[in-house]
């Protein structure tokens, strides 16, 4: 069932695409528990719980003011979700709910949006639901009144990004996890390690059998030789 409500396209700016490395140290942390129904609000693409596609028996639920990736999800909503009801999610039996949320202002009530879909999850869903959400580190501690907010909340875990971690925007942030018991309650997450390859650009040169001897009686290791030779002359060569 898909609501027809009006929706603000203008809510949904600033989309930030959760990287697949943040996405699967979600799932590491929470596959072995007993996940049926997982609602990801503010879903768009579905990245931010696409790796628990892989769990057996486990649905997941999109909502979002955008409906363009609709098809990515076992159910969609397209709904504005701080508009929303219990009565939407009657018989979807949510068991989990999972949001990276616009970092900004919302201009209707002045808090930050994680706090608006952390207290509409809240309401909604009850204070004890099982929840995981994307913070900028600010969030954490740049307002008393939210500080305050956050102390009465049951974080049972958090993982540290790092800025460099979220590839279209450099910003510290951190996955809060929310009434779930995990082994660690404190985890850091760097970004991944690019490996550059080595590839063989240039397998063979066409060589006489005298120039080949030589080579092999003089030059014990050609590659590392030509390598010294290139960066002899010239100065610009990448080491
Ligand atoms: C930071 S993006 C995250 C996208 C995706 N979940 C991910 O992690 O890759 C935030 C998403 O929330 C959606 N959104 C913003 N305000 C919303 C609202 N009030 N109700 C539902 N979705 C909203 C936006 O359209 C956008 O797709």
């Amino acid at each position: 069932m898909i609501n027809t409500n009006k929706i603000t396209k203008n809510l949904s700016d600033n989309i930030v695409i959760t990287p697949p490395i943040v996405a699967e140290e979600i799932y590491k942390t929470l596959k072995r528990k007993q996940i049926h129904n997982i609602l990801d609000v503010g879903a768009y693409r579905g990245d931010l719980t696409k790796p628990f596609k892989k769990k057996k028996n486990t649905k997941i639920i999109g909502i979002d003011v955008i409906d363009d990736y609709k098809e990515n999800f076992d159910y969609f909503i397209h709904k504005d979700f701080l508009k929303t009801t219990k009565k939407d999610f009657e018989n979807l039996n949510i068991d989990l709910v999972i949001t990276n949320p616009p970092f900004k202002k919302n201009p209707k009530t002045g808090n930050l949006y994680p706090q608006d879909f952390l207290q509409h999850i809240f309401n909604v869903f009850g204070e004890k639901m099982p929840v995981v959400c994307i913070v900028p580190n600010y969030f954490l501690y740049n307002s008393k009144k939210r500080m305050e907010y956050l102390n009465n909340l049951n974080i049972t875990k958090i993982t540290n990004i790092h800025k460099d971690v979220f590839t279209n925007v450099k910003i510290e942030c951190n996955i809060l996890y929310f009434n779930i018991k995990t082994k660690t309650k404190h985890d850091f997450l760097g970004p991944e390690k690019k490996k550059e390859k080595k590839k063989r650009y240039f397998k063979s040169i066409a060589l006489t059998e005298e120039q080949y001897k030589f080579i092999k009686d003089n030059i014990p290791n050609f590659n590392k030789y030509i390598k010294e030779l290139l960066k002899k002359e010239f100065k610009e060569f990448p080491k």
